[in-house]
């Protein structure tokens, strides 16, 4: 007998290519992790899978990056590619390549794409107006532009929508607009930009064939699909041009002209392939060609519209396969928290490694979560030892444990299995569920499938209670019964071990060196082990999660030094230019003290402010409200001496009076990293004082 499996098929699979401008977080391990379950499971059926990712090296965030960090860009995604090894051999995943977005293969591929778009006539040119930076010399990318909200004038909002009232408009719209960069005032510069035809008839027919195809997309992928086919907007035309400088590839014929990032992007899945190919002798063009060829791409559903209408549309007026499917998830919350981009999540993947948790026990949690709906997933630390111990180690591990000893102790490690010729109910209920699991892990139903294994594991442990080996044991005359019982429960074991394998890799590898038996694949869930087999001796195969693990994790400081590295480089904020002069009678009228800080509250209702208790010197204290609190918990400021202006007209604000304003040191946008920074006198310095 054999499971039923189907013929072997090829398959492509990528993940998202992560930008090389900082490590790896754990939403990169989580989306490595689903696909490399789905990738091992694949492999595990026999079928050929070629498992590629790269850097996402491209692009202005990476070239001011590197700018400020005074390397080449080259050489600031070399160095974070450097970092990248010991983050896929720590969680196991099984990457047959990892290349980077500014290799030779990339730049080859995307002018070749792009040159046949064109002749396509899918490539149109139209003149442009848009944001410039005067002292840097460059476009402005919208991020970097910041103003005035147009709608409540609120300051330093982003060039897309306020913060503080929600208004949506264009960064053209903004108020006083300023350069994050260099903090000058942009002016409108007109540029020719290169367009990718979407709207052409022949790319939306093609796009809703494809998108709106049953069988394929996600249905809630679909749904998002089908309003960007068919809203009233329909689909505009994509601009796939940036001007110098600007570190990318350049457009052929196009002087001065580079492809913006997202263009070259996906064509790295093929680049990273190319080069895995050219590594191990294979023809990439003839893989691509053939149509039997199957191509999946795991991706975030935040890059959703890049990856089901500009990608597959590129492939396919280029002459290239298109995607068999995307497959989108969500995105991982810890404890209920969304990441922030300055503060991570609070789970530092190296840091779990480095404190000696097992990467297996990550890989369960996250898939006994996962389904194949685009839904966020949390990491709840209480959580994560429940599903851990209790199941993991509880209910499966366990098994071996207890079966495993007496067959070395009592029997040289010998199994009885000649009873398993005969059918046993127990284990055909064990070995009937291959093809349902099967099914679950190719549907990306990982939460169902671990819940299906555990509860034949649940079967299993009523076995072990109904039979009792221990009791057995004692008893010479029960010899043979208990020969048989603990190698029925190895076989069960071998079976649970089988399915866990996908999620598991290392562990299975353990349990066969155990068993002492070849590599597991799916159909050896009919290849029982042989009678009179021998076992190798019990060795322990995974300890249970301690609590103050996950103290350890979170606990903040002591990140890796590349992680802080990344960080510096990343946030320091635009400095501001000096203002207009002034005359020294002009200051003078600014009566500047310094304040003890007698006292130092959070404020009921309010996010943003601290309740300062100063003493200036008067006899009297003051009560005043600083916006602080993003940066310092009371805390740290109570005792402390600081500026504060004292002669400020009394302000009523909705928690009371504010009686003067504290001091504080930031780029221009105090919200960004790195932050905010309050004054401190030197020591000696005392309340009262006057500052000129
Ligand atoms: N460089 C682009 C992708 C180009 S693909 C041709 C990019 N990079 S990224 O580093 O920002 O994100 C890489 C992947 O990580 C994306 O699939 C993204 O959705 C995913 N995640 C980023 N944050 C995440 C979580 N918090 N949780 C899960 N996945 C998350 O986008
Ligand atoms: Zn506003």
């Amino acid at each position: 007998m054999t499971a039923a499996s189907s013929a072997p098929r090829q398959l492509f699979v990528t993940t998202a290519l992560p930008y090389a401008n900082g490590p790896f977080h754990i939403g990169h391990i989580m989306e490595y992790i689903q696909a490399d379950i789905w990738v091992r499971f694949m492999r595990l059926r026999g079928h050929e899978v070629h498992f590629v990712c790269a850097d996402d090296a491209h692009g202005a965030p990476i070239m001011i990056a590197a700018e400020k960090a005074g390397v080449t860009p080259q050489d600031f995604v070399a160095n974070i590619a450097s970092g990248r090894k010991a983050y896929l051999d720590g969680f196991h995943i099984s990457f047959d390549n990892w290349h980077s977005t500014d290799g030779p293969e990339n730049h080859f591929l995307s002018q070749e794409i792009y040159r046949r778009l064109r002749a396509k006539g899918l490539i149109a040119t139209r003149t442009i107006d848009q944001f410039y930076d005067p002292v840097k010399n460059m476009f402005l990318p919208d991020r970097y532009i910041k103003g005035e909200c147009p709608k409540c004038g609120a300051q330093d909002q982003y060039g897309d929508a306020c913060e503080v009232c929600s208004a949506v408009y264009a960064p053209t719209e903004l108020k006083k607009p300023y350069s994050t960069l260099t903090g000058a005032t942009p002016v409108m510069k007109s540029s020719e930009h290169y367009f990718f035809k979407l709207s052409d008839p022949q790319c939306v027919e093609f796009l809703r064939a494809w998108a709106l195809d049953a069988e394929r997309l996600q249905p809630e992928v679909a749904n998002k699909a089908r309003e960007w086919l068919e809203g009233d907007s329909g689909l505009g035309d994509w601009d796939i041009s940036r001007d110098a400088p600007y570190f990318g590839i350049e457009i052929p014929d196009a002087p001065g002209k580079y492809f913006y990032v997202w263009l070259d992007a996906p064509i790295g899945y093929l680049a990273s392939l190319k080069n895995y190919f050219a590594r191990t002798g294979r023809d990439f063009d003839a893989f691509l060609a053939d149509p039997s060829t199957e191509q999946y791409h795991f991706i975030g559903k935040d890059i959703t519209y890049f990856h089901t209408l500009f990608w597959p549309a590129m492939l396919k007026f280029a002459d290239f396969k298109v995607p068999n499917n995307v497959f989108v998830h969500g995105f991982i919350t810890v404890s209920g928290e969304k990441m922030s981009k300055s503060r991570g999540t609070g789970i530092s993947p190296l840091r779990y490694l480095d404190i000696g948790m097992n990467p297996e026990w990550l890989r369960y949690y996250i898939a006994a979560k996962l389904n194949a709906r685009v839904e966020d997933v949390d990491f709840n630390p209480d959580d994560f030892i429940a599903r851990v111990n209790s199941d993991l180690i509880g209910k499966y591990i366990n098994i071996a444990s207890r079966a495993a000893g007496f067959i070395t102790k009592k029997f040289d490690g010998k199994l009885s299995m000649a009873w398993a010729t005969q059918d046993d109910r127990f284990l055909s209920q064990l070995r009937g569920a291959a093809d349902d699991i099967a099914a679950l892990y190719e549907a990306r139903e990982y939460g169902k499938a671990l819940r299906s294994i555990m509860e034949l594991a649940d079967h299993v442990n009523a076995y072990v209670d109904a039979n009792k080996p221990w009791e057995l044991a004692k008893d010479p005359a029960n010899n043979a019964r208990t020969q048989e019982v603990c190698s029925r429960l190895l076989e069960a074991f071998r079976i649970l071990t089988l399915y866990l394998k996908p999620v598991l890799p290392t562990l299975a590898e353990q349990v066969e060196s155990l068993l002492n038996i070849a590599p597991l694949q799916w159909g050896d869930v009919y290849n029982a082990l042989p009678d009179q087999h021998i076992v190798q001796a019990y060795a322990h195969l995974m300890t249970r999660v301690e609590p103050k693990m996950l103290d350890d994790l979170f606990e903040p400081p002591a990140a890796p030094a590349e992680e802080n590295a990344a960080m510096a480089v990343d946030t320091v904020g635009a400095i501001e230019a000096i203002d207009a002069e002034i005359k020294i009678d002009d200051f003078m009228k600014i009566d500047l003290r310094i304040a003890h800080i007698v006292d130092c509250a959070h404020v009921e209702g309010s996010d943003k402010l601290l309740r300062l208790t100063l003493d200036v010197g008067e006899g009297r204290l003051r009560n005043v409200f600083s916006g602080i609190k993003s940066a310092y918990q009371p805390e740290q400021l109570k005792g402390k001496l600081t500026v504060m202006v004292a002669n400020l007209a009394p302000r009523k604000m909705k928690f009371g009076i504010s009686e003067g304003m504290v001091l504080a040191a930031s780029a221009k946008d105090e919200k960004a990293e790195p932050g905010l920074y309050i004054l401190e006198p030197w020591p000696g310095a005392k309340p009262g004082m006057r500052i000129r």
